[in-house]
This record gives C-alpha cells, structure tokens and sequence, in this order.
C-alpha cells in the first residue's frame, strides 16, 4: 500500500526536471562579523543524488555547518544557490520556504535545537505537527524508532533533565519521525559513545536504505564516515576531496525489525508533488 501523499504546493514554481535532489551551485557564504567579514563557504557546487548517503567531513570551522544551514534553506547565501528536487530556494517566498523545509527534510542541529519547554515526546510530535501531515502521528513508528534509539523510558523528560547524548538521540527521532525525503545531519554522534554512535549509524542507513531516503552526514569521525556511499572533505569553505567510504554498502548488523515495524507497510519517503 502506498502512504497517501500529503497535501503540498508551491504555488506557480515548477520544478525543474530529472535533477538531484539536492543541488548547490557556487554557493558562496560570507559572514560579517563587525569589521571582519569570515568566508565560511566558497564556491561550493555539489550534486546529491536522490537515496544517496553522502558524509561531510573536515576540521572545526572549515564551514561544515554552514553548508548544513545553506542547503537546508536556513541562511542565505551571499552568492549561488541552492535547488531541492528541482526548486531553487530564491524563487519560494519565506512561507513556502519554510513550508518545504518542514515536509520535506529531517534536521538534526549539531547543537540539538530542542524545545526546553516540551518534554521530549512533545518534541518529536510538534515535528508530525508542524509538517503538515494530514494522517496522525504514526505510534507504532515512534515506538520503533525510541527503541532502537534507547530513549523509550525519557520521553516524558524535559531537555534539561536529559543527558546531551539522549537529547541528541531525542532530535534524530524529530527528525526521522515524519519520514522525510531529505535527512541533514550534523555531528548526530557528536555526543555520544561508541555503542549509542552505532546504533545512531545504524537508524540512519537503515532509514535511508529502506525508506529510500537522501541522507547528508557532516562528522568528525572518519569512522563514522565510512559507511557514506561518498565522502566530500572540507578545508577553508571548499570541497578539496572526495572519496568512496569503505563500509559504504556494507551491511550493519541486523537490529530490530525492518523499518517502519514488523507487518507494516514500506512507505516511501515523503514526495513533492509536481507544483500546481
Ligand atoms: N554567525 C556567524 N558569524 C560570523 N562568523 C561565523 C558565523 N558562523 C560561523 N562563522 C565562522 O564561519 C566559519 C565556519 O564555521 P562553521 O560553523 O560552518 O564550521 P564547522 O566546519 O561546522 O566547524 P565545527 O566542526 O567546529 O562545527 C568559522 O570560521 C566560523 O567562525
Ligand atoms: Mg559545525
């Protein structure tokens, strides 16, 4: 059974055909900070192909982050631009932006971003909230992902009153709760040891293996790199290598049921109907 499509125009904007899914071309970001202007990325052009696994990695301040903001329609660039399955950012208004980013792409903030007022489970169901979905929270798929996540017993807690581990696997849940067609991830195992990083990779792959999902990974560890099917390496806001990760295509060990829960049907990743 196919998931039902929700509801999602962007007015007159036609996409344009058969591009990646995520195209940046020549983006350029410059930062005024008083006096100083800081070039946080230059020149940046790269293609994502749709269900790619693509990692980002490189040294602190090297512009990762940036480039996160960029191409998720968070900050504007000073120069180039940035095209999701077809629609170039600079033609959408403010709400359709906004509109785009939450039906059709899961952030995972380096810095968590979580409501402090919401408890953990308010966090993840403002994200279905706030989507658009028309159809309600899918609980067996919540329950699925706080499982493989170990956050099943700190739902009811505030962000305050989580570990800075548990709060970042609590925003991987908000971000994969709605299923989205784009997964941006920065340092998701950022705070986290060995045993919760794996199972963070894991939910990752897996979602973006089985719900067909485009996932871009910026991390510090190389390791954790590997299983991107493409790593591009960053230095002063430019792209300066790219490689194949070794472990890309490797299969994690099984863990839990198949994505979305045992019996349930595979739904594809959110789509954006052509525009009307
Ligand atoms: N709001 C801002 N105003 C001015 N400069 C900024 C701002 N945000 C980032 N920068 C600068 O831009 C550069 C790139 O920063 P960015 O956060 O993108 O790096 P990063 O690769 O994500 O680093 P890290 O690995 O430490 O997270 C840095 O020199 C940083 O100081
Ligand atoms: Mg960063």
């Amino acid at each position: 059974m196919n998931r039902p499509t929700a509801a999602f125009t962007m007015g007159n904007v036609q996409p344009e055909p058969s591009s990646p899914i995520i195209l940046a071309e020549n983006l350029t970001k410059v930062y005024a900070a008083g006096r100083l202007q800081v070039t946080a990325v230059r020149e940046v052009s790269l293609a994502v192909e749709r269900g790619e696994f693509v990692a980002i990695v490189g040294p602190s301040g090297s512009g990762k982050s940036t480039l996160f903001y960029l191409l998720g329609g968070l900050t504007q660039a000073t120069k180039g631009r940035v095209v999701i399955d077809g629609v170039d950012f600079a033609s959408l208004s403010d709400g359709e932006r906004t509109r785009l980013r939450k039906h059709r792409i899961g952030f995972v903030f380096q810095k968590f971003n979580l409501l402090p007022t919401l408890s953990a489970m308010g966090n993840i169901e403002i994200a279905w909230a706030v989507s658009g979905r028309k159809e309600p929270l899918d609980l067996k798929y919540l329950d699925h992902l706080c499982d493989l996540l170990s956050i099943q017993g700190r739902l009811e807690h505030r962000p305050s009153e989580l570990s800075g581990g548990e709060q970042q696997r609590v925003a991987i849940a908000r971000a994969l709760i709605t299923r989205p067609a784009i997964v941006l991830a920065d340092e998701p195992t950022g705070n986290l040891d060995t045993k919760s990083s794996d199972a963070v990779l894991q939910m990752l792959l897996r979602s973006n293996r089985e719900l067909g999902q485009t996932t871009l990974m910026i991390t510090h560890n190389p390791e954790a790199a590997q299983i991107a099917s493409r790593i591009l390496h960053m230095r002063d806001g430019e792209i300066v290598h790219e490689e194949t990760g070794s472990r890309a295509g490797v299969a994690f060990p099984a863990s839990g049921a198949a994505l979305p829960g045992p019996g349930a049907a595979l739904p594809a990743a959110n789509t954006v109907p052509a525009a009307v």
